[in-house]
C-alpha cells in the first residue's frame, strides 16, 4: 500500500507524512501518480473544497481502497454521507480529518473569493449561533486543527487489515 495526497496549503500533507511515518508507507503527491503501479493499493488523502475531495478524480484509474478528506470543520461538513455521494466513493472507507486554514488575508485567487462569499453569507445570518461565530473566526484568523490523535480511526482501519 502507498499513500497519495493532495494538499494546497500544507495541512493534509502533514497528515500524509504522519501516517507515512506511523505505518511505514511511502507517500506521493497526486502529481507523482505516474510512478505508482495501477494495481498498487492506495490510501488517499485530499483537502475538501465544498465537499469535493481535491485530487481524487485524478486517481480513478488507480486502486484507491480508502479515502481521507481534510477540512476545517470540527466534524465533517458536509456530512460524510454527502461527501461520499459527491465524490462517488460509495463502498470505500471514508475518514474525515480536521485540517486547518491560513488567515483569509493570506489566501489568494478564487479560494479567497469563495471564502469571502462564504463569510458574507455566515455574517448575514440573523441567528449567529456559536458554530457560525467559530466558522467566521476560523476563516478570518486561521486555524490549525492537525492532531496525531485525529488519525486514530485510520490507523485502526490500517491495523485491522
Ligand atoms: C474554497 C474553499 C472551500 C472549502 N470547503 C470546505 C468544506 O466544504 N468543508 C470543510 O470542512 N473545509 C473546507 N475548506 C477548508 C479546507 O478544506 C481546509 O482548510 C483543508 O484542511 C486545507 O488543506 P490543505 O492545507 O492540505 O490544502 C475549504 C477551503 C476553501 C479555500
Amino acid at each position: 500500500m502507498v499513500i497519495v495526497y493532495e494538499s494546497k496549503t500544507g495541512f493534509t500533507k502533514r497528515y500524509a507524512e504522519m501516517l507515512a511515518a506511523k505505518a511505514s508507507l511511502p507517500a506521493f503527491r497526486v502529481q507523482e501518480r505516474s510512478k505508482i503501479d495501477p494495481d498498487q493499493e492506495i490510501l488517499f488523502l485530499g483537502w475538501m473544497k465544498v465537499g469535493k475531495i481535491q485530487g481524487l478524480s485524478k486517481m480513478r484509474k488507480h486502486n484507491v481502497i480508502a479515502v481521507c478528506g481534510s477540512g476545517t470543520a470540527a466534524i465533517a461538513e458536509p456530512s460524510p454521507e454527502v461527501v461520499i455521494r459527491r465524490n462517488k466513493i460509495e463502498g470505500v472507507p471514508f475518514f474525515y480529518l480536521r485540517g486547518g486554514c491560513h488567515p483569509l488575508s493570506e489566501i489568494k485567487g478564487i479560494d479567497k473569493f469563495m471564502l469571502s462569499l462564504f463569510i458574507k453569507m455566515l455574517k448575514s445570518r440573523k441567528d449567529q449561533d456559536e458554530k457560525t461565530k467559530e466558522s467566521i473566526s476560523i476563516i478570518e484568523n486561521g486555524f490549525d486543527g492537525v492532531e496525531a490523535e485525529n488519525l486514530g480511526p485510520v490507523t485502526e482501519w490500517l491495523s485491522a487489515r
